[in-house]
């Protein structure tokens, strides 16, 4: 059956991955990226699939209402994939709004446009929100993060994050519009951009430059590879239930100091350095205000229901990310010039 699906955020790191992989599985459906290519937005993620007869591009921001309603009225989007946002931590500490803005503004604009556009016909239609597991907050030791956990956010990016899990699941319970949402865990991989901590270590290593870890480093986090992410992605769009919360999860924790350490070791073999030279840039530095301690998913909901599990280990998944970074040096150093040096300087002077 054909579909036109609009997929929000589509050039950033997630969402590139996402539509590469609908635009090439699905020969019948039409594929519309719609993204503002922010900092954080990249075409040059896209070009190997940016000539596809199936695939069309569309510059736009999503919290610009008219827009957005004309761009519905236009092509008449029958699906949508939300992922575009605003989604680094500590640029949310830096400046909230923004993060209210694209995510709970735009989320709602979407929505709207969204329920005006079908005018209750939803019949084969679907609202996909992608969300994150930090809304649930953090966790202690132990436990791990359900779909009826509490939602309990401590940054203002997982603040806005949850507000617009909650809007999406008014506007299903309000307007009756059929939803999904998925609360994934941290992705890594090819195409991120180099100011979360995997991509930023490994240019730093590549460039000699100090690993700032954050307080002592023993902060947890659940990883996943973002190719794994995109699978489940389009199981749950073509399978899940539809008012339904799925969480995705690498059932992979590392604590963070175990994990650069790991990343080190790996740098040091794929560069030929002496064992130990990357560790020896590992430098502490202040923490993060409200900087969560632990996050771990219980994925078991999505594996039980829809047979998704990760496919990659998280050493294989390192190993093709790195390799993928020194591969790609160009992507590398065209995303780091420009605007990049100014927000390096400010948040790790
Ligand atoms: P990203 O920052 O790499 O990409 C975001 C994309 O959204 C960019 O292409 C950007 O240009 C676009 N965008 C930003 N503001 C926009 C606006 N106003 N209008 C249109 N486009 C806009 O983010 P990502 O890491 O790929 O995350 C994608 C989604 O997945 C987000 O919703 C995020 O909350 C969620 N998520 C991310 C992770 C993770 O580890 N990265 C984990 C769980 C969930
Ligand atoms: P990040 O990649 O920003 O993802 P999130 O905050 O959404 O989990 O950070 C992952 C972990 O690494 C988190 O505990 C913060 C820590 N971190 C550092 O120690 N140093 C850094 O420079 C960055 C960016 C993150």
């Amino acid at each position: 059956m054909s579909k036109k699906v609009l997929i929000t955020g589509g050039a950033g790191f997630i969402g590139s991955h996402v539509v590469r992989l609908f635009v090439e599985k699905y020969p019948n459906y039409q594929i519309y990226n719609l993204d503002a290519l922010t900092y954080a937005g990249n075409l040059e993620n896209l070009v190997d699939i940016e000539l596809a007869s199936n695939y069309t591009f569309i510059k736009g921001d999503i919290t610009d209402e008219n827009v957005i309603e004309s761009l519905f009225d236009t092509y008449k989007f029958d699906n949508v994939i939300h992922l575009a946002a605003e989604s680094h931590v500590d640029r949310s500490i830096e400046d909230p709004l923004a993060f209210v803005k694209t995510n709970v503004v735009g989320t709602m604009v979407l929505l709207n446009a969204f329920k005006n556009c079908w005018n209750e016909d939803f019949n084969d239609k679907l609202f996909y929100h992608i969300s994150t597991d930090e809304v649930y907050g953090s966790l202690g030791e132990t436990g791990l993060f359900t779909e009826t956990t509490a939602y309990d956010p401590n940054s203002p990016y997982s603040a806005s994050k949850a507000s617009s899990d909650h809007f999406v699941r008014a506007y299903g319970e309000t307007y009756k519009i059929p939803y999904v949402i998925t609360n994934c865990s941290n992705n890594y991989g090819q195409n991120q951009f180099p100011e979360k901590l995997i991509p930023l270590f490994i240019n730093n290593i590549i460039n000699n430059k100090p690993l700032p870890v954050y307080g002592d480093g023993n902060y947890t986090r659940d990883w996943l590879y973002v190719k794994d992410h995109a699978i489940a992605i389009d199981l749950v769009f073509h399978k899940g239930r539809q008012g339904e919360t799925y969480n995705i999860g690498g059932f992979n924790e590392w604590k963070n100091i175990d994990l650069i350490t790991l990343l080190c070791q790996q740098m040091d073999n794929k560069l030929n350095r002496v064992n130990g030279s990357s560790e020896k840039l590992i430098t502490y530095v202040k923490d993060r205000p409200g900087h969560d301690l632990r996050y771990a998913i219980d994925a078991s909901k999505i594996k039980k229901e829809l047979g998704w599990e990760p496919s990659v280990t998280f050493e294989e998944g390192l190993k093709v990310t790195i390799d993928w970074y020194l591969n790609n040096k160009v992507w590398l150093n065209n995303v780091t010039s420009g605007a990049y040096k100014s927000y390096y300087q400010k948040q790790y002077s």
